[in-house]
């Protein structure tokens, strides 16, 4: 068993309120479960509010999960001290979306970047200084600008410092939450190869997040496709991307083609709809209305995710058709 960190059966609800003010439970994420190695680069996609973030958020414990266990290491995050609670706050680090709001626009960058070192009062200010200028170096930034303000760089350079941040603390694990979804498709390959390049050098691992699967499949080792809180199939980039099972991993690659042809896909088995809201979720197969292939089993009940062929999942009565 050689896992970082292994996340069991996750389950975290919002409650919403109507406009009448009667409640209603949000299943945001809804019995997932998943597994990083060390080092290794985990991708999870799927389309906007299926519950990616919430689950990025709850394996970081920035969110208490409703049910489910988490292990870090091999040991129960229930059963973490104080003190071990505050060295994984050090080891998993976070990389979000827009730059622009996660900075402060009132701080230096290099305050920005010194931010989890001050937090964590590591350092001396000369060795925090020292710190700041390596990792700046780095990610590709010239710490000749480290008292510039956020503003004064472009967007994939904000992204750096983000990147720069989440770095510093040397994290064992980083979850980047749509790092690169707002940034030109020319940048988005220079910060994917830089996150590459970096997790090279320093070994870290990554849960890699993003509703667009062509990034997913440039960056990730291995892929979860998340549909309306659940997984509905996990597989090894080369399976996935050679035989996707499901078809809404199917109309996902359709969605965003990948440069490989042997890939494509007729479109003619694709059906997409809009996503339906998690408040009120279709039965049996969430995908059921916008699926092609569906059926009355698949109306009636929901298909467990299970192996297909070796380490290939798929959570579909049809997925061996
Ligand atoms: N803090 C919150 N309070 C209430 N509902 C939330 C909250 N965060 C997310 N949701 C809801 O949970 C669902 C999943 O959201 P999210 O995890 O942000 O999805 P994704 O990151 O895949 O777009 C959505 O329906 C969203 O509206
Ligand atoms: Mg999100």
């Amino acid at each position: 068993m050689n896992s970082l960190l292994i996340a069991q059966n996750i389950r975290k609800n919002f409650t919403i309120k109507d406009n009448q003010g009667r409640a209603h439970l949000l299943k945001a994420v809804d019995g997932v479960s998943l597994d990083i190695a060390p080092g290794e680069i985990v991708g999870i996609v799927g389309e906007s509010g299926c519950g990616k973030s919430t689950l990025g958020r709850t394996i970081l414990r920035l969110y208490e999960p409703d049910s489910g266990t988490i292990t870090w290491k091999g040991k129960n995050l229930n059963s973490f001290s104080r003190e071990e609670m505050k060295a994984l706050r050090k080891a998993m680090q976070m990389i979000f979306q827009d730059p622009f709001s996660s900075l402060n626009p009132r701080k230096k960058v290099k305050n920005i970047i010194a931010q989890p070192l001050l937090v964590h009062k590591a350092d001396s200010p000369e060795e925090t200084a020292r710190r700041v200028e390596a990792v700046m170096k780095e990610v590709g930034l010239n710490p000749a600008y480290k008292r510039r303000y956020p503003h004064q760089f472009s967007g994939g350079q904000r992204q750096r410092i983000g990147i720069a941040r989440a770095l510093i603390l040397e994290p064992e694990l980083i979850v980047c939450d749509e790092a690169v979804s707002a940034l030109d498709v020319s940048i988005q390959a220079q910060i994917l190869n830089l996150i590459l390049d970096l997790r090279e050098k320093h070994g870290f691992a990554t849960l890699f997040i993003s509703h667009d699967l062509a990034v997913v499949e440039f960056i990730a080792e291995r892929i979860l496709v998340m549909y309306l809180g659940r997984i509905v199939e996990k597989a090894s980039k080369t399976s996935l991307t050679e035989n996707p099972l499901h078809p809404y991993t199917r109309a996902l690659f359709e969605a965003f083609p990948s440069a490989n042809p042997s890939r494509r896909l007729s479109k003619k088995h694709i059906v997409m709809g809009d996503v339906p809201s998690p408040l009120n979720p279709p039965s049996g197969c969430h995908f059921h209305p916008r699926c092609p292939l569906a059926d009355e089993k698949c109306r009636q009940s929901s298909p467990p995710l299970s192996e297909v062929s070796p380490g290939h999942w798929a959570a579909c009565w049809k997925s061996g058709v």
